[in-house]
C-alpha cells in the first residue's frame, strides 16, 4: 500500500491509516451506528474492538485508506474478502464512511477512487457494496461512480424497530481473466 494518494478526481488526500487513525475512524463509524442503518451494527463498538478490526485487516493484508483534512480524518474505507472461500480470492467487498459534516464534498469519491486503484493493483475483478436499501444517498453515490444493482435481499437486517432489506452493488474492475 503506497503512503500516500491523492484523488486525480477531487484533489482530496488519501493515505493509508495508522493504528493512531482508529479513534477517528471509530469515531466516525459509530456516527453512522447510532444514527443510521449504513451499518447493521446495534450498538457503538469500542475503541478495543476496533483497534482489533484495525491490527486483523493490516495482518490479513487488506488496505484501511483514511482521506484527510491537514490533520483532521474526514473518512475512511477497506476493503476485505467478500467471502472466505478461495475460489472467491478474485472479489472484495468494500466499505466507505465519510464524517457526517464533510460529506457532500467530494471525500466519499476520493476514497472510492483510491479504493478501486488499490483494487486493481491488487489484480482484483470485481468489488461489491453492500448498501441498505434505504440509503438512498450511498445508493446513487454508488451508481454513480459505475457500480450496478445486482442483488436485493428482503428483511435481511432488523434495527431501530424495522426490517431492512439490503441491495449489493457491484463494480466490474476491467481485469482481464486470470489464468488460474
Ligand atoms: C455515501 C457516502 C460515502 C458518500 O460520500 P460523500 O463524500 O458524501 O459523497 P461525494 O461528495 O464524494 O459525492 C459523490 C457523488 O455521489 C453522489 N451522492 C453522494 N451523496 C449523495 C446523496 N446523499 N444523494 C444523492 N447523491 C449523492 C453524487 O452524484 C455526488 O456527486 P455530485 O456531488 O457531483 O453530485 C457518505 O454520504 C457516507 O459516508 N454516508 C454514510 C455511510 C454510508 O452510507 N456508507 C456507505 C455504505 S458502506
Amino acid at each position: 500500500m503506497r503512503d500516500a494518494i491523492t484523488s486525480v478526481h477531487t484533489g482530496v488526500p488519501v493515505r493509508a491509516a495508522t493504528r493512531a487513525d482508529v479513534p477517528a475512524i471509530l469515531e466516525i463509524y459509530n456516527h453512522a451506528v447510532i444514527h443510521t442503518t449504513a451499518s447493521y451494527d446495534l450498538e457503538p463498538v469500542s475503541l478495543e474492538s476496533r483497534l482489533d478490526w484495525y491490527d486483523h485487516k493490516v495482518q490479513d493484508g487488506w488496505p484501511v485508506l483514511v482521506s484527510v483534512n491537514g490533520d483532521d480524518v474526514t473518512g475512511w474505507a477497506t476493503f476485505g474478502s467478500f467471502r472466505e472461500k478461495p475460489g472467491y480470492r478474485y472479489t472484495a467487498e468494500h466499505s466507505v464512511y465519510v464524517r457526517h459534516d464533510c460529506r457532500g464534498e467530494g471525500v466519499g469519491q476520493a476514497l472510492m477512487a483510491a479504493v478501486i486503484a488499490e483494487a486493481r493493483t491488487r489484480g482484483l475483478h470485481t468489488l461489491i457494496g453492500g448498501v441498505d436499501a434505504d440509503n438512498a444517498g450511498s445508493l446513487a453515490f454508488h451508481e454513480g461512480l459505475g457500480f450496478t444493482r445486482v442483488a436485493h435481499f428482503r428483511q435481511v437486517g432488523h434495527k431501530f424497530g424495522r426490517w431492512l432489506d439490503l441491495v449489493f452493488l457491484q463494480l466490474d474492475l476491467g481485469q482481464p481473466t486470470p489464468q488460474q
